[in-house]
């Protein structure tokens, strides 16, 4: 069985997609991976069709029922499957929580992003009483500003949620935009710079997970 980890925020521009195909490219380190692509807009699609990086395959689901039956079909083989979550919280972001064996929701370090995210918490709480625990979850921060450290007052709304943060920083870099746009990924662009060790770093911590 595959494991499922889904990168989810009902708010747009929150660095799902970023964050989703950078985590795929190395998670495919590990082993091998599928993302599914549950957003519309169809970001992820878009940026597969290009197919110029060392890449892992991107299929499209835009109907929320059929995510969970799609997913079986068409993950056997795989270790790890992403899905890359839709903004708003539509039902699609819903079934992903049902389906997930470890939600990553993305968040700027600000108070403002971290409320955004209290309909998804709750929704993840919700499942974790039903199915003991299942899916686990954290926040990771993402398009932080370089030399901004987390606000307290971000600390004591993350803390609020009771779910954990993972340790380390993505960085708003513009490495992670411009690779995504030549089609590539910044571990294919630089695989040594700063960027793809913030992404390393957060792979390795969800590789531990599920040791
Ligand atoms: N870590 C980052 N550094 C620089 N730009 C980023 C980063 N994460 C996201 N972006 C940019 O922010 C915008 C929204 O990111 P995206 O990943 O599409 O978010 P979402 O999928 O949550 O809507 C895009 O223009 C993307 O290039
Ligand atoms: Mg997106």
């Amino acid at each position: 069985m595959a494991n499922i980890v889904a990168i989810l925020n009902p708010k747009g521009g929150a660095g799902k997609t970023t964050l989703a195909l950078h985590l795929s490219r190395a998670l495919k380190d590990d082993g091998s991976v599928l993302l599914v692509d549950t957003d519309p807009q169809g970001s992820a699609r878009d940026w597969a069709e290009q197919g110029s990086g060392d890449s892992f395959p991107v299929v499209g689901v835009d109907r929320a029922g059929a995510l969970k039956s799609t997913i079986n079909q068409i993950s056997d083989g795989y270790k790890w499957v992403v899905i890359d979550g839709a903004a708003k919280l539509e039902e699609i972001t819903a079934h992903s929580v049902s389906i997930a064996d470890l939600v990553i929701i993305p968040i700027q370090p600000s108070p403002l992003d971290l409320w955004a995210c209290q309909s998804l918490v709750s929704q993840i709480k919700q499942r974790q009483i039903i199915t003991d625990g299942i899916p686990t979850a954290a926040f990771q921060v993402s398009r932080a500003k370089k030399g901004t450290s987390l606000a307290k007052e971000v600390r004591a709304a993350v803390s609020e949620y009771e779910l954990p943060l993972l340790d380390g920083t993505i960085h708003d870099r513009t490495i992670f935009a411009k690779a995504l746009s030549d089609g590539f990924t910044s571990l294919d662009t630089d695989p040594n710079g700063v960027a793809s060790l913030e992404i390393r770093h957060m792979a390795k911590q969800i590789i531990e997970g599920f040791k």
